[in-house]
């Protein structure tokens, strides 16, 4: 029988030219599900091809045991057919053919690639991944445009896999319902627990707290430390003074056996209060570094501000029955494949009074080319526009200048950019397909916060319940 198989990864450093994006991670991973979770941009798709192989480790080692595994990867971008898929839709053995049943695929349609909709190459790129019968299977957020039925085939079909599984995703159900051990990048390094995602959110969360309150408590003592500090630099101040009064107010009339006596006294203290000065200040400055050694994880980050000017117009779209206001919000909902993008596309084209640069859109997948324009677009702005759209880029959990020295921003940073070139240029109207599509959970919650104060139009379409409900918008249910 063969060994079961594993990925294990020692001081595993990796940097992109001067960029580091670990320094040396530790980890043993055998069969079963592991999420791969943390913020956009940490390198979780980076980490994914360093156990592909198509990525060189700067320094230690990942290996995949036994020698020789097979591993295969389902992609996070969606823009490439690549081999596997071809390779995939020529098999005709039993898995292909229940693999096509259960992502409901038509092997006829494989040549309509470019005009398929980011849902259906998402199945096809599964499909393709999971008929490999893999000893190490890599998913790049498999669940990203899936409707809840391909949700459904999507869990069914992880649970049947038995090797070691790396599920990199930002959906909190599907990860608890299919992994049982979660990897959790934090800038630099990386942490494993041996819990599903919820219950080991709950355990990184209490050691946070753990650590702010002793971040707290050294506070609290480090003042008292300068409190004491402060006061014994008065003692000896007016130590110092006292003893050159009394020196300088000797007169004819002091014996010289008082005056050297309270010379002695006077030298004593101030000897005394610089020796104590001296303690107290080495107190304080090793609770000062304690104090720089607590490491506090920031808690919620900026709220994303908004700044607007209205629109003179009071309606922005106006097609068929659909009117919408320079205030108004309508939320497009309906299963894949019912034409809401198709939809957002007509009423932007035949029924909107907004310039194109007062517009933001922010259609359901950008591609590589797209962000790297965006990026050239922000780095060219005016100082006070491109001021804004990073200060935008950095409430949303991006390091601007991490951002802006990537020649290849991922696909979260590649959303959160022109989330934010929209917002800071006083878009008008907002027309978001999908905006949660890639987002880190911090970064949800905070588009969340930022659309509902948003003062101008919003045409939004999500499957995210929680933030359509958010929003007080009308809805809009397109039919199957
Ligand atoms: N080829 C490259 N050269 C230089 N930097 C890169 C390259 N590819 C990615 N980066 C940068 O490295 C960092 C990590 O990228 P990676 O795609 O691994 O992040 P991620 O965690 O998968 O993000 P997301 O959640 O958005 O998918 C990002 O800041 C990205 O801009
Ligand atoms: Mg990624």
């Amino acid at each position: 029988m063969s060994a079961s198989p594993s990925l294990r990864a020692q001081q595993l450093g990796f940097a992109y030219d001067t960029t580091s994006i670990f320094e040396s991670l530790d980890f043993h991973l055998g069969p079963g599900w592991c999420g791969l979770v943390g913020a956009n941009g940490l390198g979780k798709t980076t980490l994914l091809r360093l156990m592909l192989g198509e990525l060189k480790p700067g320094h230690g080692a990942l290996v995949a045991e036994p020698k020789g595994a097979r591993i295969a990867w389902c992609p996070q971008r969606v823009e490439a057919l690549d081999d596997t898929i071809r390779a995939f839709s020529e098999a005709n053995d039993g898995t292909a053919r229940r693999l096509v049943g259960r992502l409901k695929l038509d092997v006829s349609q494989l040549e309509r690639w470019p005009t398929m909709s980011p849902g259906e190459r998402k199945r096809w790129q599964l499909a393709a991944a999971l008929h490999q019968e893999p000893d190490v299977l890599l998913l790049d957020e498999p669940g990203n445009h899936l409707d809840s039925e391909g949700l459904r085939s999507l869990r069914g079909a992880l649970k049947g896999f038995n090797g070691v599984g790396v599920l990199v995703s930002h959906d909190r159900a599907l990860l608890d319902d299919v992994t049982d051990s979660t990897l959790r990048l934090v800038p630099g390094g990386a942490r494993l627990y041996r819990h599903p995602y919820s219950a080991a959110r709950a355990l990184w969360l209490e050691e946070e707290e753990g650590q702010r309150e002793q971040h707290r408590e050294t506070k609290r003592r480090l003042e008292k430390e300068e409190s004491k500090l402060e006061a014994k630099r008065r003692a000896l101040a007016s130590a110092s003074k006292m003893r050159s009064t009394a020196a300088r107010m000797r007169n004819r009339y002091d014996s010289e056996a008082r005056s050297l006596g309270a010379d002695f006294r006077a030298e004593q203290a101030e000897t005394s209060h610089a020796a104590t000065l001296r303690r107290v200040t080495r107190s304080a400055e090793r609770v000062r570094a304690e104090l720089e050694n607590v490491h506090v994880v920031d808690e919620a980050g900026q709220a994303l501000f908004v700044r607007y000017e209205p629109c003179p117009k009071p309606a922005v779209v106006q097609h068929g029955g659909i009117q919408l206001g320079r205030d108004g919000r309508l939320w497009l909902k309906g299963p894949n494949g019912s034409g809401k993008t198709t939809l957002l596309k007509r009423l932007l084209a035949e029924g909107c009074t907004v310039p194109e640069e007062r517009r933001l859109v922010l259609p359901q997948e950008l591609t590589l080319e797209a962000s790297q324009a965006d990026l050239e677009t922000a780095k060219a702005l005016p100082n006070d526009e491109r001021g804004r759209v990073l200060q935008l880029v950095h409430a949303l959990g991006v390091e601007p200048d991490r951002l802006l020295s990537s020649p290849a921003p991922s696909p979260g940073e590649g959303r959160k950019l022109r989330l934010a070139l929209g917002l800071g240029r006083h878009a008008w109207l907002l027309v978001l397909d999908e905006p949660t599509n890639h987002l880190d959970l911090p970064a949800i919650e905070r588009l969340g916060a930022a659309l509902k104060e948003y003062p101008g139009a919003l045409l939004i379409v999500t499957h995210d319940a929680q933030l359509g409900q958010g929003l007080e918008a009308d809805e809009l249910t397109l039919p199957a």
